[in-house]
């Protein structure tokens, strides 16, 4: 089965006359290719406190030191070039996992005195969540994603390699009553355990009113390990929706950059109805409405999850650049933004960085 796509082409074309050779000095942050970046993903630390298969060894990578992490200050500074010079308006807070930086409530406040104010929101593991869900809502912070791949406890072991279960449920019912809504929920489905692990996850978001958002597994992974034939695909698991008592209808609102196809679910054995995200990474790619714009925990700008460049800002800073020389460099990385990240291209090659050094 194929899910529907929305029109979305996988590769943008050029924009017409465009200078190819340089970024305009103002205005929006544009790539050659027309497409304009207002979503900035800020990884705050390398670590993580699960070990998930299909991003990290069982034994961890050799983390980042202090020194070459950003400090508070190079944070907070590059955070005021983007929004005030470069017209960003939602950033998001990643690792790693971004609860074991003891920084982040300072973080998102001072984001939150930015004008105008970004959307600020959160992408955790949910483990540490319950004890900082109220103060992290306080500081600002609008929304969190969770990542939960299963609510079986075997399963969810299996997959992170740890037995906290039950504190990422108790995280994620922390940030509803913090108000951290909507809450999402983000589930990269394991080859063997995946079709399995999709149903009861769907009922348990159903249940709390959270909007599951099902992302297939990228090549992204520090063991270079993937293989294309084993991914659960999103037209698998309509497929297992549906035969499992799941009515779904696609969500009739454009979906603009987001990279969620959105569907109405229902339960047809409880009624209980939801929507349903399912992020067609793989299969089918977003890249041509691509609006985002990553800084790696190092101070290294990556324009796209799988460019193989990356633009020193930590260096610029610590050297003594203001912000316009800062801005500059920021614009030039944003104008190389490479098409489309390539996975189903015959001479793709995997990143060097896994996903928790790049930031989801
Ligand atoms: N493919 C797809 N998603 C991934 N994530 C981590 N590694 C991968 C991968 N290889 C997801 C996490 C989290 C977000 C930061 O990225 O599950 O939700
Ligand atoms: Fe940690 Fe996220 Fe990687 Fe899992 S996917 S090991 S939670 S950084």
């Amino acid at each position: 089965m194929t899910i529907t796509t929305l029109g979305v082409p996988s590769v943008p074309h050029r924009i017409d006359g465009a200078p190819s050779s340089h970024a305009p000095a103002t205005g929006p942050l544009v790539d050659s290719y027309g497409r304009i970046a207002t979503d900035l993903r800020v990884s705050l630390t390398d670590r993580c406190n699960l070990r998930c298969t299909y991003c990290m060894p069982a034994v961890g990578l050799p983390w980042l030191g202090a020194e070459q992490l950003l400090r508070t200050d190079e944070i907070v500074r590059l955070l005021g070039i983007a929004v005030t010079r470069l017209g960003i308006t939602k950033v998001r807070f990643t690792g790693g996992e971004p609860l074991l930086a003891k920084h982040l409530e300072d973080v998102v406040a001072f984001t939150a005195t930015l004008q105008p104010r970004p959307e600020i929101t959160l992408t955790t593991n949910g483990v540490l969540l319950a004890e900082r869900a109220a103060s992290l809502a306080r500081a600002g912070l609008n929304r969190v994603n969770v990542s939960l791949d299963s609510v079986d406890e075997t399963s969810f072991a299996a997959i992170s390699r740890r037995h906290r279960l039950a504190d990422v449920l108790s995280g994620l019912e922390a940030a509803d009553r913090a108000g951290l809504r909507p809450v999402k929920v983000n589930a990269v489905l394991d080859p063997r355990t995946g079709l399995d692990d999709v149903v009861p996850l769907m009922r348990y978001c159903l249940r709390h009113d959270f909007q599951l958002r099902i992302i297939e597994q990228m090549p992204l992974d520090a063991g270079h390990q993937w293989r294309r034939a084993d991914a659960v695909t999103a037209g698998d698991v309509l497929a297992q929706l549906r035969r499992h008592g799941f009515a779904l209808e696609p969500d009739p609102v454009a979906r603009g950059a987001s990279p969620a196809e959105l569907w109405r679910i229902t339960d047809t054995a409880t009624g209980s109805t939801g929507m349903v995200g399912l992020i067609a990474s793989v299969s089918h790619p977003f890249c041509s409405t691509c609006n985002r714009v990553r800084l790696t925990a190092d101070g290294q700008l990556r324009s796209c999850l799988f460019a193989n460049e990356e633009t020193d800002l930590r260096g610029l800073l610590r050297g003594d650049a203001n912000d316009a020389a800062v801005e500059a460099a920021w614009r030039t990385a944003m104008w190389g933004k490479p098409a489309g990240h390539g996975i189903n291209d015959p001479d793709f090659v995997q990143p060097r960085r896994p996903m928790s050094a790049i930031g989801g």
